[in-house]
């Protein structure tokens, strides 16, 4: 039986670390483990210009842990006011990594974003020309259209014609959450690639609504039933370098989650490596969880893998069921299996 393991240390393709007193108390969990990340830009109010992105990015760097080695990759918040050449400059001069589309109304502080996609066209055929990636937030928002089903019409209704208007544009679809979205990456092989959650490969919709519902463990995309989990689960095993980690770590207060109307996010920065290990060998694929969490997404991005590594112990985790911040507690998710993997 393996007893450790050591990989490249790995980055997070999908973060939320907020702000302000948030943003430090969060921080340390995720630069404790991972050497980079994408920042997600939903602020209030959001990060929309490059001006925003430099601004946010030094205040992340200003709540490092001191001898942190963390370096967030920045992003910027589509709107139909976006001005393509402000974001062709922010990534010319390396501050931005990508650019993220919020379907306007789509999750957590997204009144910002795209409601009429032929507005964002001129941009989008910039950042197809320049090689800059567009994350996409992928459920269509149409209160028609059930909750569970919004991401499979997102991809007929939104995200390929994009594709097919901007052939060039380089795409990941993020947070993935069906069969559906697995095999629309696996049936389209180039400038295409998707993140997976560590929370979405361990719950179904289940765990939220049976038995009691269970706020901690609603998020956006909404986990569906367990045949999708289970696509996602033999996706992000493959080694298909298509499919990376984007933990989609969102936290928020306890307050904000217990509420009749409460917020959407699951927050697994502090436990997400000893839960990865464990769904990986669980399905008889440690050795490709060093794919999935530290070289399939430096190789999309075009960024080096990190030489630093991370080792991981054979041994239950101990990880704060909570994390304290000034706003009051955020807790850890609870993946609901016995983990027996640390971070040494
Ligand atoms: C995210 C948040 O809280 O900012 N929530 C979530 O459920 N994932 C937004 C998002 O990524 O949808
Ligand atoms: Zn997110």
């Amino acid at each position: 039986m393996t007893q450790t393991l050591t990989i490249r240390r790995p980055d997070d393709w999908h973060l939320h670390l907020r702000d302000g007193a948030m943003l430090q108390a969060v921080l340390p969990h995720t630069a404790a483990h991972f050497a980079r990340a994408i920042i997600m830009p939903n602020l209030v109010p959001p990060v929309v210009t490059g001006a925003d992105a430099a601004a946010y990015r030094d205040r992340i760097l200003d709540a490092l842990p001191s001898g942190a080695d963390f370096k967030p990759l920045m992003t910027l918040y589509l709107t139909e006011d976006t001005d393509a050449d402000d974001v062709a400059a922010a990534h010319a001069s390396g501050l931005i990594t990508a650019v993220k589309l919020y379907p306007a109304g789509a999750t957590t502080n997204s009144a910002s974003g795209v409601a009429n996609f032929d507005k964002v066209a001129a941009v989008l055929e910039r950042m197809a020309e320049i090689g800059l990636p567009l994350c996409t937030h992928g459920e269509v928002t149409d209160a028609n259209v059930d909750i569970f089903d919004r991401e499979a019409v997102f991809i007929d209704r939104v995200l390929n014609p994009i594709r097919r208007a901007h052939p060039h544009l380089r795409v990941v679809m993020e947070h993935i959450t069906t069969r559906n979205a697995v095999e629309y990456v696996q049936a389209h092989d180039t400038n295409l690639a998707a993140t997976i959650t560590t929370h979405h490969l361990v719950i179904n919709r289940n765990h939220i609504l049976a038995g009691g519902i269970k706020p901690h463990y609603y998020c956006l995309p909404v986990a569906k039933r367990e045949e999708h989990r289970l696509a996602l689960r033999t996706a992000a095993t493959s080694g298909d370098a298509r499919f990376f980690l984007g933990t989609d770590s969102a936290p928020h207060t306890d307050a904000n989650k217990l509420l009749p109307c409460g917020c959407a996010g699951c927050f697994t920065a502090p436990n997400t490596m000893s839960i990865l290990a464990e769904v990986f060998e669980q399905d008889g694929a440690l050795d490709k969880l060093e794919g999935f969490t530290s070289l399939n997404g430096p190789a999309f991005y075009g960024l080096p893998a990190n030489d630093a590594t991370l080792t991981l112990t054979r041994t239950a985790p101990s990880y704060p069921g909570h994390v304290d911040t000034e706003e009051g507690p955020v807790t850890v998710f609870d993946p609901d299996i016995p983990l027996n993997w640390s971070v040494a």
